[in-house]
């Protein structure tokens, strides 16, 4: 069964047919089967934290295709209660096709798509949120290359990363940099530096891990053809919201910083976004902005994403 839980659960050749899917779903060049690729099936969203993007990209991708979405919280199901993740896999897998999950603990998606027997794709977890920097590598190559070879046009980029080093959008554009031949710096305090988990998954894919870490954001943005950030403070780190932000200030995307990138760098977050925080309110609204281009290809990503594992499926 092939699920999507992390970037390399698609192979570098696979991103580059995701690309050009999700491009051809948002320049509406998609085939009739590709726009029909769930007809009559219906997909259980199982959310444990709050979403807006991901929610509802997922729920209109779902009915693009023809499909149904059916949304779970923890909350309202018997997982409140304390039936395991096992079994709740196992029940949902004899209802619906395919399940998308949120979650705390990436130990979590692992384990559903283990029990379970539908495919699994990673809605956000501690650790990786694979939709997000797969939606944003193609906001990339549409800025910068050709419609034919969207992967193509990544190869030597760069991309820097401010702020909190040790979350989950850092590691999955880590993962994601790698799978298309990108540079990528990380800037951050001491304390939130990625930690060798990245290192070992990375590697125990077949891939060399190749990003670098300092504390100096100028350093880390010389060059960059993206300047990119996250919340300081992710969900389910509320309790350290103080430490973190006081650490992070240094962080801040500024114009200065936007200015010490290369002259056309974009800037990137996957949003929520907090002006004033992460990014001055002048970036985030400034030319060089393109936080909402990032935000519609989650509804062109996923629905490529979808569209591929369901026929994984079929061809099983
Ligand atoms: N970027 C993102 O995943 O947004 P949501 O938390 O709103 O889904
Ligand atoms: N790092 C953030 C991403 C939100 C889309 C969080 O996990 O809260």
């Amino acid at each position: 069964m092939k699920h999507f839980l992390k970037e390399t659960d698609f192979t570098t050749e696979e991103l580059g047919d995701l690309l050009t899917l999700a491009h051809d779903y948002k320049h509406n060049k998609a085939s009739s089967s590709q726009n029909n690729v769930l007809a009559g099936q219906t997909w259980a969203m199982l959310f444990f934290k709050s979403s807006t993007r991901t929610r509802v990209s997922f729920e209109a991708g779902l009915n693009d295709l023809g499909g149904h979405a059916l949304f779970l919280s923890q909350d309202t199901s018997q997982l409140s209660r304390g039936e395991s993740i096992a079994d709740t896999a196992r029940t949902l897998s004899r209802f619906v096709k395919g399940l998308i999950i949120r979650t705390f603990d990436h130990k979590i998606v692992e384990e559903f798509a283990q029990a379970g027997s539908i495919p699994v794709i990673n809605g956000l977890t501690d650790f990786l949120h694979p939709c997000q920097s797969f939606s944003d590598l193609l906001a990339m190559a549409e800025r910068w290359g050709d419609e034919k070879n969207l992967l193509e046009s990544l190869k030597g980029r760069k991309i820097a990363f401010l702020g909190d080093c040790d979350c989950n959008m850092a590691y999955s554009l880590i993962m994601a940099a790698n799978m298309g031949g990108m540079e990528i710096s990380l800037a951050g305090p001491e304390g939130y530096a990625p930690t060798e988990k990245i290192e070992d998954l990375l590697s125990a894919e077949g891939y060399f891990p190749n990003h670098q870490f300092t504390t100096d954001p100028m350093e880390a943005v010389e060059g960059a053809d993206v300047v990119y950030t996250d919340v300081w403070v992710s969900m389910g780190d509320e309790d350290e919201a103080a430490e973190r932000t006081e650490k992070m200030k240094p962080y801040c995307v500024t114009s200065k910083i936007m200015k010490a990138a290369k002259s056309d760098a974009i800037f990137m977050h996957c949003l929520p976004a907090h002006p004033g925080m992460e990014v001055t309110e002048e970036v985030l609204e400034g030319p060089q902005s393109i936080v909402f281009d990032q935000t519609e290809n989650r509804l062109h990503m996923q629905k490529a994403i979808l569209a591929h594992l369901a026929n994984a499926v079929s061809d099983q």
